[in-house]
């Protein structure tokens, strides 16, 4: 239910926007697409709230972030990283007041665990918003000025629920009827769960409303992956879009960024958060003011906030909206949702305590996939790490550069007619499958799928180990020729198979695939993919990889797990 009133001088500020939008034909089409081709690529975690510490599933967020930041620069993009921590709003307001902590103590004390688990973990962020800061607040103000100017903002009078927990304006078909632990009847979020509340005040109004046709035509470039994703986006603009309540009175909320021309009121915490993008790309600095192409990352939780409003808001300041939304499932704990409220989340730092930070990263990436939830299991993470990165890819390392097999310590020479006529077709299937490895990868990393991208890469490692068992290459090391060269051919294919592994898997597990870079002797400028070629001697070319010494032995790659860590699951308690 949502009653507007609004002021006659704002009214005509929007009839003349409309007018003026009718006859330029919209929004110039630049804004959907290419207009910033010279500027950095912006890659994005969500910001994470400070109301309690880290768990995995926010690390899922970062990782995954990550990921794909990394491979952009693999590539050779320019591009950079965000990631912060969203400090404002009821729901932090009142864990101080729950806590009798100061709100500034708490956020800087939450904010630097944030940050100290994402450094653990190697997330190579570039900027790290918090939205306490005042350069956040001056980009949020002059933002918010900007869709004042524009006829976007007017004063209203807001009616229907609101969700602390999800800091979500509701509309009436968006709750039910609930049960809190206590067995009290309460309304709740459909979507989350979480309990509602009514309210009703005169705040500031977007006009959400009118921004549906942009929305989309936005969404016809196809910006949402899993496209499962971009369905439920079509769909909830098939419902009425009302417009947006984005200020609460400072008697309610105070702990938030006042509305620039009335401090009477703050600035509702979702716009305050999703601009943090925009104050990581430089916003509003005249000459930095780079908003480029985006890709976003974040749970489907906060789906509707990306999705819709974030995107609404660019368009009505002038801006292009995101490039991408990379969308991902939830973790879950024996089924249910991990969440801190729900107190059933596992500790990241605990994780990696047991795991390494890389056999942490590899878990998630590869078995979170994300269309759907997946549930955290410590005997799962244990297998799977053992198997894939203890057996098989340390395993292929161990086996081709151990001295008895390799003592000059080097990628030996290949020999293309060395090859027995037994091996061609095995040796065929894995350079055809070799070959195709990297496209492969990049089709999935960019779809959103890196759960697919390392398994692609781990059948090819289990492919080559296939090929190495089968040529025997130490079988091949007694005083004929032809063996011998063909003794030397498999394994200048399985370094350089290797060597391709290690490249492909840096931005997964970037400690890892920089300790097999090392031991393969791979020198930093040949370590991206960026023009890189792999296997060259064996498709007839110069290869600069013949000949070229192995780096020092720094022991096992990956330690197996000891099955004393495949214990009970880490919990955080109630602090968590
Ligand atoms: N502050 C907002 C985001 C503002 S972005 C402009 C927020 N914060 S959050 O701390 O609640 O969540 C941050 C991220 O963690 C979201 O992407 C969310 O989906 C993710 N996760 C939180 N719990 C999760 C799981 N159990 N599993 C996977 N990720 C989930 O929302």
């Amino acid at each position: 239910m949502l009653i507007c009133v609004m002021g006659l001088q704002r009214t005509l500020n929007y009839f003349q926007r409309i007018l003026s939008l009718r006859s330029t034909s919209v929004v110039p089409s630049s804004m959907f697409g290419e207009a910033s081709q010279s500027r950095s690529h912006l890659f994005t975690t969500p910001i994470f709230y400070v109301n309690a510490g880290p768990h995995l599933g926010h690390v899922y967020s970062a990782v995954q972030a990550d990921v794909q930041y990394r491979y952009a620069t693999l590539c050779g993009e320019d591009a950079r990283l965000s990631t912060g921590t969203d400090e404002h709003g009821m729901k932090v307001q009142q864990t101080a007041v729950a806590l009798g902590a100061d709100l500034h103590t708490l956020c800087s004390s939450v904010s630097h665990q944030f940050r100290s688990v994402f450094d653990s973990l190697d997330i190579s962020y570039t900027d790290f918003v918090r939205t306490s800061e005042s350069h956040h607040a001056q980009a949020v103000k002059r933002f918010w000025l900007t869709l004042e100017e524009k006829g976007y903002i007017y004063k209203g009078i807001y009616q229907g629920w609101y969700c602390t927990s999800d800091e979500a304006f509701l509309s009436e078909e968006q709750t039910a009827e609930g049960r809190d632990p206590n067995g009290n009847q309460i309304r709740v979020s459909v979507e989350s769960g979480h309990q509602v509340h009514w309210m009703s005040e005169e705040n500031y109004m977007f006009r959400l409303s009118s921004l549906r046709p942009l929305l989309l035509r936005w969404l016809q470039s196809d910006p949402i992956r899993p496209t499962k994703f971009l369905r439920v986006v079509h769909h909830w603009l098939e419902d009425d879009l009302p417009d947006l309540s984005v200020s609460r009175h400072r008697s309610r909320l105070s702990w938030g960024i006042p509305v620039p021309s009335d401090p009477s009121h703050v600035i509702y915490v979702w716009l305050d958060a999703l601009v943090n993008y925009l104050t990581a790309a430089g916003y509003p600095d005249p000459h930095l003011a780079p908003w480029g192409p985006s890709t976003h990352i974040l749970g489907k939780d906060i789906l509707r906030f990306h999705a819709i409003y974030w995107p609404a808001f660019l368009l009505a300041a002038g801006l292009p909206p995101p490039r991408t939304l990379f969308v991902h499932s939830h973790w879950t704990c024996k089924g249910v949702k991990m969440s801190k409220s729900l107190q059933n989340v596992v500790d990241p730092i605990e994780c990696m305590r047991r795991y390494t930070r890389d056999g942490l990263r590899y878990y998630l990436l590869r078995n979170g996939a994300p269309e759907r939830d997946c549930d955290f299991n410590h005997h799962a993470v244990h297998a799977l790490l053992n198997a894939e990165l203890a057996d098989a890819l340390g395993g292929l390392l161990n086996r081709c550069t151990a001295h008895a097999i390799n003592p000059m310590q080097h990628f030996p020479k290949y020999y293309p007619n060395s090859i027995p006529l037994s091996a061609h077709g095995q040796l065929n299937d894995l350079l055809r499958s070799l070959q195709e490895l990297p496209s492969e990868v990049e089709q999935r990393v960019k779809t959103f799928h890196v759960n697919k991208a390392l398994e692609a890469i781990y059948a090819r490692v289990r492919q080559t180990n296939a090929f190495f068992q089968s040529q025997a290459p130490w079988k091949l090391c007694g005083g004929i020729k032809e063996e011998s060269e063909w003794g030397d051919s498999v394994l200048y294919i399985t370094l350089e198979a290797l060597r391709l592994y290690a490249t492909l898997l840096q931005p997964a597990v970037p400690g890892l695939s920089k300790a097999l870079l090392e031991r393969l002797g791979v020198p930093p400028v040949h370590r991206t993919l960026k023009g890189g070629s792999f296997l060259a001697a064996a498709w007839g070319e110069n290869c600069c990889f013949q000949g070229h010494p192995l780096g020092p032995d720094c022991g096992v790659l990956f330690p197996r797990l000891e099955k004393k860590s495949n214990k009970e699951p880490i919990i955080i308690g109630k602090s968590g």
